[in-house]
């Protein structure tokens, strides 16, 4: 049965397990830094800040991440540019997450009452210290729910890095498949993987949701 099934080839996924955790780890980590400049630069006074960060946001996420995956592993060879399948794994979930993160920790921002900023600011603070200070942690505990979300994303689309070789959960899933030619249980394991993964996530997010909330008045 699947218990069974799992625990003869635990160290498959085991295996697979560690490469799921560390390239989403490492994916969500690099797109909330990416994400939050994107945010910033596309509400700025210039221009041509607001205009790279749209076009960067529209065509990230207008175009399948699986296509970019490939286009970062095996296009960019042709200038000379190799990456080895995890390195391509974390910088395509990181660049991907990047644009969704952009768009939520935009939200957060304008969500913030314009009278924070007016307050901060006749306090003596500058824009930046206001940002920083006052509207930044405002926002992020507004949007926790949403960034739970996407990171929650990012664990599930993390398997399609095991198109490119690299070993995590559903590449483990695929060699048993392939050798056992067991046809539900090494995707049914993996399945049941994942959603402990996200599950816990979840859980955290909401324990991490109500401590921040418990300091809001409003
Ligand atoms: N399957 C979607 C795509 O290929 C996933 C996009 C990732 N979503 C996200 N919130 N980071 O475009």
């Amino acid at each position: 049965n699947t218990v069974e099934f799992f625990w003869k080839y635990r160290d498959y996924y085991l295996k697979g397990i560690q490469y799921t955790l560390l390239i989403s780890a490492l994916g969500v980590f690099f797109g909330f830094i990416l994400g939050l400049l994107l945010a910033l630069m596309r509400m700025s006074g210039m221009a041509v800040l607001r205009w790279i960060a749209v076009s960067y946001i529209e065509v990230l996420r207008g175009t399948p991440m699986l296509v970019q995956l490939f286009i970062i592993h095996y296009s960019l060879t042709s200038f000379g540019i190799n990456f080895t399948p995890i390195q391509s794994g974390v910088l395509t979930l990181s660049l991907n997450s990047a644009a969704y993160l952009a768009e939520i920790f935009r939200a957060g921002i304008q969500g913030v009452d314009r009278g924070q900023l007016e307050a901060a600011r006749s306090l003596g603070m500058s824009r930046k210290q206001a940002m920083r200070h006052v509207i930044l942690p405002q926002a992020f505990k507004g949007v926790l729910p949403a960034i739970g979300n996407e990171f929650i994303v990012i664990i599930k689309e993390s398997s399609i890095v095991s198109f490119i070789g690299v070993f995590d959960l559903m590449y483990q899933a695929q060699i048993l498949r392939g050798s056992t030619y067991a046809p539900l249980n090494p995707l049914l394991v993996a399945a049941i993987i994942y959603f402990i993964l996200t599950f816990t996530l979840s859980k955290l997010m909401g324990v991490l949701e109500r401590k921040l909330s418990s300091s809001d008045q409003r």
